[in-house]
């Protein structure tokens, strides 16, 4: 299999690449950097790092290729999974939105040149901001080629992983800590109190749906979990609203730390690195003859990512749960196997369970905002045709 990471010399790029260079068991035959800056740089660092004297068990540096500013399509020939992180971060003051104006103009052109020299039924992954809009612009950027073979709405993905990431993280804190007879607090989980949930259970608890930015992003948890973490569920419960405003703001609260020197990087290239997994496998024939288990969700063959819901059923299903208010959402998304390709959406044990706090939020501060940006995303395409 052939990964294409697009800005793969920045803050993303680079540690996102040394994480998918040290999974030997990924069917990586070659890993393409392409940046308009260093790819040749990074590459080569990279090459550096694998061999019986390291003990790293890295995959083969001849597999890992830079391409230089001029070397796009080379980069993108015959791509199975293109990963785009290129593009501008927030500084303080900023929202991702006005991002746009800067990396709707570069996703447009990357998705234009992956349509020409990547596989036809290549599946696409965007980090870049703003999601919300991007990923509209990139399916409606596919959608006026009528000679694509593959519908877009199935194999284009929006990355909120990190949004997972964190409320897991932010869940697992907020539990009681352990605390050693002199009072400071100890790693060691070794009874059963809350911080001992494995990290599979707490996966299969949670998801976060909507989109990434700001209130658009709606963190799920089931009420059994957030009562052993002693976060009592409900309106306006202050420790359950707190943990709400954490999760949505998080980037923010990074942006603010870096102190204008870029947004967060290691937490999305980690992020990054297990949704690429997660794609990889699902297209992956090998190891697909059986289900595979998501790194990110703990589920069989289901991943959250923001996608098209215009791709069958259920997608139609969902959206008029939504009101028919937007065309996209995360939501667990089952991938099929042997493409990786959208199957159905999977929100059995979301939608159809929120209650009715979780249902005010989504009715009053994902959806308008979530439709405004979708808009922005397919105007821009409609009029640069
Ligand atoms: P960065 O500035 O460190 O790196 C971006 C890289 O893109 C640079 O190396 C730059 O040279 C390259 N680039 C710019 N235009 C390009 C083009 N046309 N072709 C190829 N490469 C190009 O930024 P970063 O911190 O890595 O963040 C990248 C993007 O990811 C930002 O838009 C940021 O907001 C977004 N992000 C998304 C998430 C998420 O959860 N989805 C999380 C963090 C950051
Ligand atoms: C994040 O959530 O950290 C990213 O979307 C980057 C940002 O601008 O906050």
């Amino acid at each position: 299999m052939k990964v294409t990471v697009i800005g793969a010399s920045g803050g993303i790029g680079q540690p996102l690449s040394l994480l998918l260079t040290q999974n030997t068991t990924l069917p990586i035959n070659e890993l393409a950097l392409f940046d308009l800056r260093l790819s040749k740089g990074v590459s080569t660092d990279l090459s550096h790092m694998t061999g019986p004297t390291t003990g790293i068990d890295a995959i083969s540096p001849k597999k890992v290729k830079g391409y230089g500013k001029d070397e796009l399509s080379g980069a993108l020939e015959n791509a199975d999974i293109v990963v785009i992180v290129a593009g501008i971060p927030r500084k303080p003051g900023m929202t991702r939105d006005d991002l746009f104006k800067i990396n709707g103009g570069i996703m447009r052109n990357l998705i234009l040149e992956t349509m020409k020299h990547a596989r036809p039924d290549c599946l696409v992954a965007i980090i870049s901001n703003p999601v919300n809009s991007l990923v509209p612009l990139a399916v409606e950027t596919m959608k006026q080629d009528i000679h694509q073979k593959y519908a877009p709405e199935k194999r284009v993905f929006g990355v909120t992983t990190l949004d997972l990431v964190r409320a897991i993280t932010f869940l697992k804190e907020s539990g009681q800590e352990n605390v050693t007879q002199n009072g400071n607090s100890s790693n060691c989980n070794n009874n059963s109190n809350s911080n001992s949930s494995s990290k599979e259970d707490i996966f299969k608890d949670i998801v976060v749906i909507g989109g990434h930015s700001g209130k658009t992003i709606l963190p799920i948890i089931p009420e059994s979990t957030l009562l052993k973490k002693g976060l009592a569920k409900g309106t306006n419960t202050k420790d359950y609203n707190d943990f709400v405003y954490k999760v949505q703001f998080a980037g923010d609260e990074v942006v603010k730390a870096k102190e204008g020197m870029g947004s967060a990087t290691l937490s999305m290239a980690y992020s990054g690195y297990m949704f690429v997994s997660d794609l990889i496998n699902a297209r992956c024939n090998t190891q697909n003859k059986q289900a595979y288990t998501s790194s990110t969700t703990g589920m069989s063959n289901t991943i959250v990512a923001y996608v098209c819901l215009n791709n069958n059923n259920k997608g139609q299903q969902l959206k008029e749960k939504l009101h028919n208010s937007v065309d996209y959402f995360s939501t667990p998304v089952v991938l099929q196997k042997n493409t990786g390709f959208v199957e159905h959406l999977d929100f059995d044990h979301t939608l159809n369970k929120l209650n009715t706090h979780e249902l005010q939020l989504l009715n009053k501060d994902v959806l308008p905002q979530l439709a405004k940006d979708i808009n922005k995303g397919e105007s821009f395409v409609r009029s640069s045709k």
